[in-house]
C-alpha cells in the first residue's frame, strides 16, 4: 500500500513538474487571455460576451479567463491587477469608465503584458495599450441627429419646435460621452430642437423604465416629445413605462435608440422605435486578429473602427432575418 502511495506521489510531483510552469500557471500551449468585461448590463453586452466566448476556444488554443465587472470601475482595476499578478499573455479591457487608467496600465506596461482595448475607449496614454477595436460613438450619436432631421422633415413637421428626452448611457463610459455629444451637437445645430430633460438609464432595462416614469409623470402633457436613448434596452423600459400609461410609443412619442439588435429591429417593424442606430458587439474577430497579429511578431493598427449603419421603418424588415445578435 505505502508503494502504491508513493509511486502515486511521485506521479503527480512529475505530472506537474511537465504541466506547470516557475509561475504556476498551466503550460499547455494555450495562450491565456484576461478579459475585464463591463457586465451584462444590456442585450448588446451580453451579445459581446457570447462573441468573445465562441471566438477565444480552447479547441482554438485559448485560455480565456472572463471577469464580469458587474459595471463597475473598482473591480476592473482588480480584475487587470489579478491578470497581471497571473501573467496571462494578454488583457483585453471593455472598460466601464474613460478615466483612472493610468496606473494599472503602467503596471501591465512593467510587466510586458501587452493590453488590447475593445468597445470602449480610455484616456490614457497611447503606450499603455497595444491596439482598440469598436464603434464609433461621437458618430453614431450625430448619425442619430441625422436621421432625424431627416425624418422630421419626411414627417413634415420640421418647422415646429421639437422637445427630446435624452436619456444617457452610462455616465463617463465612452458610449455615452461620445454619443451625448452628437446628440448636443445635433441639437446645438437645430433651432427647433431642444432638450427638455436629460439623466442617466445606465445602459440597463430598468433603469430606463424608471427614468422614462419620472419624466411621464412630469412631461406625458406636453407635445411633440422625442425620447433619444443611448441604447436600445433603456428604449425597451421607456416603451413599456409609455405604454402602461397608453402613450403610443413611435407615435405619441417619437423614440431613437442606439445598438440595433434583433429585438430592436422587430422593435422598429412594429412601430414602437423609429430608428436604432447600430453598434457592433461582435468584436471578437477583430480582437482576434490583433492577437494573431501580435503572435506572428507584427504590429496591428492602433485604432479599427467597425463599420455600422442605421435601420428604421424602411429597411428593418429586410434585414431582420440575416441579424445575427
Ligand atoms: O459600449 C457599447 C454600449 O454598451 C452599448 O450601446 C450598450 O448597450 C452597452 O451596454
Amino acid at each position: 500500500m505505502k508503494k502504491i502511495l508513493s509511486l502515486t506521489l511521485v506521479l503527480m510531483l512529475a505530472f506537474c513538474f511537465v504541466a506547470c510552469s516557475g509561475d504556476g500557471t498551466t503550460d499547455d500551449g494555450l495562450i491565456r487571455i484576461g478579459f475585464a468585461q463591463v457586465g451584462a448590463e444590456s442585450d448588446w453586452r451580453v451579445a459581446n460576451t457570447n462573441s468573445m466566448k465562441e471566438t477565444f476556444t480552447e479547441a482554438a488554443g485559448y485560455d480565456l479567463q472572463l471577469v464580469d465587472c458587474q459595471e463597475k470601475h473598482e473591480n476592473q482595476i482588480s480584475a487587470v491587477s489579478d491578470f497581471i499578478a497571473q501573467e496571462v499573455d494578454y488583457i483585453i479591457i471593455a472598460a466601464v469608465q474613460e478615466d483612472g487608467w493610468d496606473q494599472v496600465l503602467g503596471e501591465a506596461k512593467a510587466a510586458d503584458i501587452p493590453v488590447i482595448l475593445m468597445d470602449r475607449t480610455i484616456n490614457t496614454s497611447d503606450d499603455n495599450w497595444v491596439a482598440w477595436t469598436g464603434g464609433n460613438f461621437l458618430q453614431e450619436g450625430k448619425d442619430a441627429m441625422t436621421w432625424l432631421n431627416g425624418f422630421l422633415e419626411e414627417e413634415g413637421i420640421a418647422d415646429q419646435p421639437m422637445q427630446i428626452l435624452h436619456m444617457q448611457g452610462q455616465m463617463g463610459s465612452s458610449a455615452q460621452l461620445g454619443r451625448t455629444k452628437g446628440i448636443e451637437e445635433g441639437v446645438a445645430a437645430n433651432a427647433n430642437l431642444s432638450i427638455l430633460a436629460q439623466q442617466s438609464g445606465a445602459f440597463n432595462k430598468e433603469k430606463g423604465k424608471e427614468v422614462m416614469e419620472s419624466w411621464l409623470a412630469t412631461y406625458a402633457g406636453e407635445d411633440n416629445l422625442i425620447l433619444i436613448a443611448e441604447n436600445d434596452d433603456m428604449a425597451y423600459g421607456a416603451i413599456e413605462a409609455m405604454e402602461a400609461i397608453g402613450i403610443a410609443p413611435g407615435k405619441d412619442i417619437y423614440i431613437v435608440s442606439f445598438d440595433s439588435s434583433k429585438l430592436a429591429l422587430q422593435t422598429v417593424i412594429d412601430g414602437k422605435i423609429n430608428c436604432t442606430v447600430e453598434c457592433n458587439p461582435l468584436l471578437a474577430p477583430a480582437v482576434k486578429v490583433i492577437i494573431d497579429t501580435l503572435e506572428a511578431g507584427g504590429t496591428p493598427n492602433k485604432q479599427e473602427y467597425v463599420v455600422e449603419e442605421f435601420f428604421d421603418i424602411k429597411n428593418a424588415e429586410e434585414r431582420l432575418e440575416t441579424r445575427q445578435f
